[in-house]
């Protein structure tokens, strides 16, 4: 009987992380990764990072085009880590931040849709080619 609750415990406890898990999967929002992940050092502007709601930093990126700015931060730009420096984000997570603080700065981005998701992915693709055939 005693491994029976222990089996029924285990079995619980496994499903409880499933469901957790399944919670990660679905996409945070813009803001709720800017403040888990961008903000330590967009907020203050480490290393010259582009400050959280400076036009001024962020006209000249948000003229890069959503698809190119997004997916060059993703791979990785000098100081700023790939992903932000979160593996687990989602390519759709890390992107909705992006658009939320291009939307900060007066930007019009949305949070992207299966297309321009599509078009960062392409993006990204050229990126790291470009990126590799550099070194
Ligand atoms: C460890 C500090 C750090 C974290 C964390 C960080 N960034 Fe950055 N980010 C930087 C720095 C530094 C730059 C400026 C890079 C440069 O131009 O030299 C930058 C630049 C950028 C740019 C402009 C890229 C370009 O092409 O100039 C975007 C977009 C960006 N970050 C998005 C994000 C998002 C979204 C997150 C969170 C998911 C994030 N960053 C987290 C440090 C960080």
């Amino acid at each position: 009987m005693q491994n029976f609750r222990v089996i029924v415990l285990s079995a619980a406890a496994t499903a409880l992380l499933a469901v957790t898990g399944a919670q990660a999967q679905s996409s945070k929002s813009g803001e709720q990764v800017y403040k888990e992940v961008c903000m330590v050092c967009h907020a203050a502007g480490v290393a010259n990072a582009p400050k959280f709601g400076d036009k001024k930093a962020w006209t000249p990126l948000i003229a890069e085009g959503q698809h190119v700015l997004t997916a060059h931060a993703w791979v990785g730009v000098r100081a700023m880590p790939p992903k932000g420096g979160n593996p687990n984000l989602s390519l759709q997570e890390f992107s909705n931040a992006v658009a939320y603080m291009a939307r900060a700065a007066g930007g019009t981005w949305k949070d992207p849709d299966a297309a321009m998701l599509k078009k960062i992915q392409v993006e990204e693709q050229a990126r790291i080619k470009s990126l590799n055939t550099k070194k």
